[in-house]
């Protein structure tokens, strides 16, 4: 195929027809087109395959149109025990700080009983979007059969589900008339045991859609026909698919030598930060990012889906009509009690965590987690990460640790030596580090 010949000129710009259907090397030859210097980009795309080709093909067959992979730092947060089991959780995150912060956390706990996490429920929910313009009382009243029709339709496809304990709970009829005229839902609940469900669910949904349509055209007692299916989709939103975990100790216990301020203190300062949390928006979405940076990181590690852990998430977060932080502190009685409660859907089971090599490895690491432990596990992460953020937030501040652990970022900026960056570590042990200081150190100690 000729490569210019799918680019055509419009009066928006450029625009490439059937850019998926050349095959990779094409893909990179028209990608690089688009830099100054295109034999460089393609150098760069290449650089990033996988030598094995095989391994390499694995990887393009997550997704469409792929030309290279994008690495990501794959760490280790050691020593989190949760519920008296010790693992070591993979992490797959890009910022640093955030590794290192989670490891500190679980050293801290594990010190001090480690994190207690018990699941609350793990109902997941789909729903069948339509419009109808006929009598919502007849439909109410038949609707305990087409209930049954929509169990038995779907018999084929939750039959492996049923065989793991899982599958369809319940399905309602929701009318939302008053809302929009002639709309309806099938709201249905599922249970997906360890996967996170979605084809499942969707799969379901479709043939509930099907047969909604069928029932009520084939009903004597329904005058009008037409169902308008909208759109049939499990919901990302899962406030029953819940984790609550917590660590806990003496007020008096706090203090790991570190911190520079009686234990009281530190307690008050901490429980300030969380409260602000809870009536500040600003402070909140932030106090949560902090928690989805450990979350997201093992999600990412078990080849979980972040996206929709994280729209769950600050979804639950404005349950009550204003968004808060998801965590909740309480210091009765000289105990420091540090709770989470957060909808995590994750799987162990199907998708990226049986394909993905690195994710596959990762649950081997973790034992093999049910869905329900990667749920504990996940959460605990997020607790440590956001206990260790507010701890130097309400001490040191975050810029110390943080910036000590940025040094090798800006240092590879400078594209230091191996040798500088030995230099420039054990110079800065006890110095701010800033971008500007690490310039002036480089540049001073080439002169
Ligand atoms: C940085 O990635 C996360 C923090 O901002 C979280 C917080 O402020 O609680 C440190």
């Amino acid at each position: 195929m000729n490569i210019t010949e799918l680019i055509r000129e419009t009066t928006t710009g450029e625009i490439i027809k059937g850019f998926s259907k050349l095959d990779k090397e094409q893909k990179i030859e028209l990608v690089s087109r688009y830099f100054d210097d295109p034999g460089r980009a393609a150098e760069i795309i290449k650089q990033y395959w996988h030598p094995d080709s095989e391994k390499q093909k694995l990887f393009e067959e997550f997704s469409e149109n792929t030309i290279s992979n994008f690495f990501f730092p794959y760490g280790i947060a050691p020593n989190f025990i949760i519920n008296g089991n010790n693992y070591m959780v993979p992490m797959v995150i890009e910022e640093s700080s955030v590794v290192a912060a989670a490891s500190s956390s679980a050293k801290f706990w594990a010190e001090r009983g480690g994190f207690h996490a018990k699941v609350i429920s793990t109902t997941k929910t789909g729903q069948v979007h339509f419009t109808w313009n006929g009598s919502y009382r007849k439909l109410k009243e038949a609707f305990p059969e087409l209930k049954q029709r929509l169990f038995e339709r779907t018999a084929d496809i939750t039959h492996n589900m049923r065989r793991r304990g899982g599958g369809i709970i319940d399905i309602e009829l929701v009318n939302k008339t008053h809302a929009i005229e002639d709309y309806y839902q099938l709201k249905a609940t599922f249970n997906t045991v360890d996967s996170m469900g979605a084809n499942f669910i969707n799969s379901c949904l479709e043939e509930f859609a099907a047969e909604l349509k069928n029932f009520i055209l084939a009903d004597e007692r329904f005058e009008e026909k037409e169902v308008e299916i909208i759109m049939a989709i499990l919901s990302n939103y899962s406030p029953e698919c819940v984790v609550k975990t917590h660590v806990e100790c003496d007020v008096s216990d706090l203090d790991d030598g570190r911190l520079n301020m009686t234990t009281d203190e530190f307690a008050w300062k901490f429980e300030k930060g969380v409260q602000i949390a809870n009536i500040d928006q600003y402070r909140a979405v932030t106090h949560n990012k902090g928690i989805f940076n450990g979350i997201d990181a093992v999600a990412l590690a078990t080849g979980n889906d972040f996206r929709a852990i994280e729209a769950s998430g600050h979804a639950f977060a404005s349950r009550q009509g204003q968004y808060k932080g998801l965590t909740e502190l309480s210091l009765e009685n000289g105990r420091f009690h540090y709770s989470l409660t957060i909808p995590l859907s994750m799987g162990t089971v199907g998708g990226l965590t049986s394909l993905h090599p690195l994710a596959k490895l990762s649950l081997e690491l973790l034992g093999e987690p049910s869905a329900r432990e990667m749920m504990m596990i996940a959460s605990s992460v997020g607790l440590a990460n956001n206990f260790s953020a507010v701890r130097s937030l309400v001490t040191t501040g975050i810029q110390q640790g943080h910036m000590k652990m940025h040094l090798l970022n800006i240092l590879n900026i400078f594209q230091a030596s191996e040798e500088e960056k030995e230099h420039a570590v054990e110079y800065f042990k006890d110095k701010k580090v800033s971008f500007k200081k690490v310039s002036d150190f480089i540049a001073e100690s080439r002169r």
